[in-house]
């Protein structure tokens, strides 16, 4: 079974705090959604494998540690998942960027796929699948199932707030997936949206509502 991290980092927290209030502007959100993304890629690539690398400093030659090959693909669920790219880039310039369309149906909440594009050798890099909210998880696993089939073998989901049904759903199907939160809620509501959650995580991002 993938494990699940929960970010407890006293500033992922209070910057999770402003994110959640009903009066942060969209520009304020976005701004909040890059910063918690980049502390959050910090965290997650703690174990990203690293090789010896000769380099000469001014002083002498020396063996240092460097990151082994350019293997990170990031892989944002449309739309929302957008708004987390761009501050793991910031930290890993290099990563390749696939992109799943799915939206939710309004009225059953099942996940409807639009779009798909990875990169061609997403079967040997790592890979991280984001999108801020995990609600039902349905969105989630489709996504997962996505790459999966097209040879995608390691894969970590990362959000920013997940409910218990979404982790459940997502560790039931995709057992071998990593989890990383930096907040898990309370549950979900009639409407299947996250409590206390943060709203529609689109609309607010992108100023749709
Ligand atoms: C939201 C969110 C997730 C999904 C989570 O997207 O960004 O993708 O819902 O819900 P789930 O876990 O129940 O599937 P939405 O469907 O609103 O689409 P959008 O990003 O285009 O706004
Ligand atoms: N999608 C969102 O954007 N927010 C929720 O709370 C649930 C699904």
């Amino acid at each position: 079974m993938g494990n699940v991290y929960v970010f407890d980092h006293p500033l992922i927290q209070h910057k999770m705090g402003i994110l959640r209030d009903k009066n942060t502007s969209t520009k304020d959100f976005r701004e909040l959604t890059r910063e918690i993304s980049m502390m959050m890629t910090y965290e997650a690539t703690r174990s990203l494998p690293l090789q010896d690398v000769e380099v000469e400093t001014p002083i002498r030659k020396a063996t240092v540690k460097m990151l082994k090959g350019e293997d990170i693909a990031i892989v944002p669920i449309l739309r929302a998942g957008l708004g987390m790219v761009d501050g793991m880039q910031a930290l890993v310039p290099n990563a390749k960027v696939g992109h799943i369309g799915v939206y939710r149906d309004p009225d059953t909440h099942k996940p409807i796929e639009y779009y798909c594009k990875l990169p061609s050798d997403i079967a040997s890099r790592q890979v991280f699948v984001v999108d801020p909210m995990l609600a039902t998880g349905g969105s989630a696993v489709a996504s997962i199932d996505f790459i999966k089939e097209r040879g995608g073998k390691n894969i970590i989901f990362m959000c920013l707030i997940a409910a218990p049904e979404g982790i459940d759903f997502l560790q039931s199907k995709h057992p071998d997936a990593d989890i990383f939160i930096a907040a898990k809620d309370s549950h979900l509501n009639e409407n299947a949206y996250i409590v206390p959650g943060l709203g529609d995580a689109g609309d607010r991002l992108f100023g749709t509502k």
